[in-house]
């Protein structure tokens, strides 16, 4: 399995859910290999599972609350990972404030389109969403104050090369808060190689240490987890699924 082919399957799944072809909540309709029921990982905190979506924003997708660990300033500039529907630009965009800004990016094109009509429905001022992926961003270089993101960076085929962009993106100082999925301990190679399960944001997760280990030696400083949940898939496995709320400074 190559990087394009994670990514055209991770583009294809996001665009059918941000249409509403595919649930992304705790779905009943993918049930996988290995009995993994990759549909529960990516929407652990959503107050949508299991009940009727009430936020056009809110999907469903994430697996933490970036927005409200991060300590986000009014006025600063915060750059949201794979923004999805924008559900954390615009939690973000109220934090902030009219002197501040928030920047969406997906590689998704519907997810953009769902997003900028959510946006317009709000009349937000304050707030932008951009085509692109992560590990090219579309971004200025140091020109973020913060990084938020939630359940997408597991998605990435490189995450070396989305840590790059961060710190390429980040002002001197600046600091990226994201909540994802990692383990601990290895997956199997048949896991990895599952590409229903990267795209359900199981697959591609990494050893939390080695995560944290990635990160500094990337060159952020003060890698560190504040957050973290233990996931139940209902198997037996040596390792654990969980979701971690990461901070990690320029
Ligand atoms: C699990 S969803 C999370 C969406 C949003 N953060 C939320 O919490 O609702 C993952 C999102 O990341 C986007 N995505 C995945 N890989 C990406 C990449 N390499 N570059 C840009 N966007 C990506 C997908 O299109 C999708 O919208």
């Amino acid at each position: 399995m190559n990087d394009q082919t994670i990514k055209d399957a991770v583009r294809e799944r996001y665009g059918r859910i941000a249409k509403g072809d595919l649930q992304g909540c705790c779905s009943t309709e993918t049930t996988v290999a290995e009995g993994y029921n990759t549909a529960t990982s990516c929407c652990g905190t959503s107050s949508d599972c299991g009940g009727e979506a009430t936020d056009s924003a809110d999907l469903g997708l994430g697996c933490g609350r970036p927005t409200e660990l991060a300590g986000i300033e009014p006025g600063t500039t915060v750059l949201d990972l794979g923004s999805g529907a924008g559900v954390d630009v615009f939690r973000a965009s109220e934090k902030v404030g009219p002197t501040g800004r928030v920047i969406g990016v997906d590689m998704t094109p519907e997810m953009i389109e769902r997003a900028r009509a959510n946006a317009a429905e709000r009349r937000l001022e304050n707030v932008e969403f951009r085509l692109g992926e992560i590990e090219q961003l579309p971004v200025q270089d140091g020109s973020v104050d913060l990084v938020i993101s939630n359940c997408v960076i597991n998605l990435a085929p490189d995450k070396g090369k989305v840590f790059d962009e961060i710190l390429r993106v980040l002002k001197p100082g600046g600091r990226m808060v994201v909540s994802d999925i990692v383990t601990r301990g290895e997956m199997p190679e048949e896991v990895r190689q599952d590409v229903e399960l990267w795209s359900g944001c199981v697959a591609g997760a990494m050893d939390r240490d080695a995560y944290l280990r990635l990160l500094r030696e990337r060159g952020f400083r003060e890698a560190r987890v504040l957050t973290e949940q233990d996931y139940d898939y209902g198997k037996k496995a040596d390792y654990a699924v969980l979701s971690a709320t990461v901070e990690a400074r320029k």
